[in-house]
């Protein structure tokens, strides 16, 4: 019956999905790759030269004005824009189109000067200055009034120019902690919007009555100060929903103006992939979402002794499954070319790296990659940063000749493929979401009741072991539809209501697979305990009851057993009573609650419902309880070890080996290899078609 409603769930999705086509990108050309360009770092004289140098390694798109405000607006009102389209002329000259940027992070002296209260504060008192870059409070009234006269010149100039395709907002924008006097005032009519001007529903969402904390009115309401460590935690987490929400306000207001003049040129931003802040994807009429990655800065993230080399196998993964879900398609606006200059060691990439994380970007369905920077900077602070050409500007870096026989692969592949969403049947069937909310680690972070419990550690237990199954993965917010999924998995989502939860039993009911791991469930969602037994609102959706939780010293961890083996776990443990129709998959096996459960499972309605209760050491109990659940439902799952992955788009299958050693990779049955070998080495890609 399961195997089933799964062959139905996937012909679906597949039907549906197939001819999906982006309103800005055209699926036929794969991938877009571009790079970024200053005109105003360098002599005219030189563009050309330039602008040919790209177009001639297989470049389609530039990216100008990032930082230009003050070549843009030298003087208060006065616009500068002539040496722009002379640029911009050059690029399409050679057949490259154009990404422009808005220049927000970078407002002139000029500005500075005249306005000093744009100027970002420190909870320490500091008053950031020129001289570097994102030095603004986006709170500031003037510094918006300000950026959206420039933004509304430069889009009136360029909205309408069809050798501009999109705009990037601002640089790499996010969560300011701004103690901008004006950031004070914003936070108050943030919370005067959110309570209604009722001051006594604030108290009781923050709980005042608590030390003495109670407010009598919203004027006397401060910003939260980080050195109080003991910090009304209720106030904290409003108090980062706004400064969220300034982010993504003053985007959004970019966007609109940018939009009232721009009909074909789409609008994003260039996030850096910060999970837990809680901004990305919150500026709602942005087109989609793009990403900036750099994966070899010293930090051995990778595997072996020149892992460091090669960079944290998941990085570009989990960055392309948390950002094309929010849209349905992303682009990764920066990518290193070789070494940066900003890491805590700035080592060369080992040979065929940049290549190989291209491919990843690739993989995850992405419709363009952009490569921060064509040149090495002669000056300024990123001097030793490199290009896809060197410091005499015409030697092409081992980066650039790896960026250029990518787009030669992608050139090559373009006509020959099927459309994006041509993925074989038994990959779908693996589908999995990821139920994501940055507020639950907000929550948890000021109550971790272990320093070892790490939020998205723990989240990611159940990622690897998606990406070791050769499971499609979305992490998805509240608003998406669960039932597009054959399986969901809520990790540690400490806040919720009754409205998710009445959602999570109606899609277990009508046959969905849930997996809820333990810290769930436990707070509202102004971060109070429900005045019920602890951890009760889900008992009717696991069918269990909680007896108590327990946190372990790492040296002393527990024990679980589960089908004779034995896991352990210190971070955090709820010792379960199981209902009557609860199976328990695994058990306690010392302390004083040795024998109770630790993992149960039930069918409800059509669906099944699994509750992890505890935080392994090491995520084996993680992968085994998946392997465990996923095999019950008959869902096919692959056994990739850490290193590999491997992802389907456009009827093409690509694996990507980051580990240490050479990968075998059996094909499946008629299959054909387009790139690569099957014995794929270090950072070696394998692209088959896969019928
Ligand atoms: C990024 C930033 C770029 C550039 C780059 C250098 O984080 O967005 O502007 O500074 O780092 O690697």
């Amino acid at each position: 019956m399961r195997k089933r409603i799964l062959t139905v769930l996937c012909a679906c999705a597949l039907l549906s999905g197939l001819w999906a086509q982006s309103p800005w990108f055209d699926d036929k050309d794969l991938t877009l790759t571009g790079v970024y360009y200053y005109p105003e770092h360098w002599d005219e004289s030189q563009w050309e030269r330039d602008f040919k140098k790209m177009h001639e390694l297989g470049f389609e798109f530039t990216h100008f004005a990032e930082f230009a405000w003050a070549q843009l607006e030298p003087e208060e009102g006065k616009y500068d824009f002539a040496w722009l389209d002379r640029a911009v002329a050059l690029a399409a000259k050679y057949d490259l189109k154009v990404i422009m940027c808005t220049s927000t992070a970078t407002p002139p002296v000029w500005l500075s000067r005249k306005y000093p209260e744009i100027l970002i504060k420190q909870e320490d008192g500091t008053v950031l200055d020129h001289g570097a870059r994102q030095h603004a409070s986006f709170a500031s009234p003037k510094y918006r009034e300000l950026a959206y006269r420039m933004i509304e010149k430069l889009a009136q100039h360029y909205g309408n120019d069809s050798r501009i395709v999109g705009w990037q907002l601002d640089n790499e924008p996010a969560v300011q902690h701004d103690y901008n006097p004006k950031a004070e005032v914003a936070f108050r009519d943030y919370l005067r919007r959110k309570y209604n001007d009722d001051i006594q529903a604030l108290n009781k969402a923050w709980g005042t009555a608590f030390w003495s904390e109670v407010y009598a009115s919203f004027d006397e309401i401060t910003l939260p100060k980080t050195a109080q460590m003991f910090m009304n935690h209720h106030q904290i987490l409003d108090y980062r929903r706004f400064a969220a929400g300034q982010t993504n306000e003053f985007l959004n207001e970019q966007c609109l103006l940018i939009k009232k003049y721009a009909k074909n040129q789409w609008v994003t931003t260039n996030y850096i992939p910060n999970y837990e802040e809680g901004h990305i994807g919150g500026s709602p009429d942005l087109d989609f979402q793009s990403y900036t990655r750099y994966m070899v800065y010293g930090d051995n993230e990778g595997i072996g002794r020149r892992g460091y080399r090669v960079g944290n196998p998941l990085r570009i993964a989990l960055a392309n499954d948390f950002f094309r879900p929010i849209q349905g398609t992303y682009g990764v606006m920066e990518l290193q070319p070789g070494q940066v200059n900003w890491g805590s060691i700035n080592p060369q990439p080992l040979p065929g790296a940049v290549r190989l994380w291209m491919w990843s970007v690739f993989a995850g369905g992405s419709d363009f990659i952009c490569t921060y920077r064509f040149r090495q900077p002669l000056y300024g602070t990123e001097q030793y940063h490199y290009g896809i050409v060197g410091t005499d500007g015409v030697t092409v870096t081992p980066g650039g000749y790896e960026y250029a026989q990518f787009m030669k692969e992608i050139k090559e592949l373009r006509g020959k493929v099927s459309a994006r969403e041509d993925k074989p049947a038994d990959y779908l069937a693996r589908r999995t979401a990821i139920l994501f909310n940055h507020e639950n680690s907000w929550s948890i972070s000021r109550q971790k009741q272990n320093h070892t419990w790490d939020t998205f550690g723990h989240i990611e237990k159940y990622y690897r072991t998606l990406k070791s199954f050769g499971a499609p993965v979305d992490f998805i917010g509240e608003d998406k539809d669960l039932t597009d999924y054959p399986v969901v998995i809520a990790p540690a989502y400490q806040m919720a209501d009754q409205e998710l939860v009445n959602r999570w039993m109606e899609y277990v009911k009508q046959g969905g697979n849930l997996v809820l791991t333990c810290r769930t469930a436990q707070k509202d969602r102004y971060g109070r305990l429900p005045e019920t037994s602890f951890g009760a609102m889900i008992n009717e959706l696991t069918g269990n009851e909680m007896e108590f939780y327990d946190l372990l010293l790492p040296e002393e961890p527990g024990k679980v057993v589960m089908d004779g083996k034995t896991y352990t776990w210190n971070t955090w443990g709820e010792i379960l009573k199981p209902g009557k129709d609860c199976r328990v998959w695994a058990t306690y096996t010392d302390e004083f609650y040795e024998g109770k459960p630790a993992i149960t499972t039930r069918q409800l309605g059509k669906g099944t419902i699994t509750y992890m209760g505890v935080d392994s050491t090491d995520g084996t109990l993680e992968k085994d309880l998946l392997k465990k659940l996923y095999a019950q439902l008959d869902i096919p799952v692959m056994d990739l070890p850490y290193g590999v992955t491997m992802e389907y788009r456009n009827g093409m299958g690509i694996v990507l080996n980051y580990g240490d050693k050479p990968y075998t990779f059996t094909l499946p049955e008629g299959a054909k290899v387009l790139i690569g070998e099957t014995i794929i080495p270090t950072a070696g890609v394998l692209v088959f078609k896969s019928k």
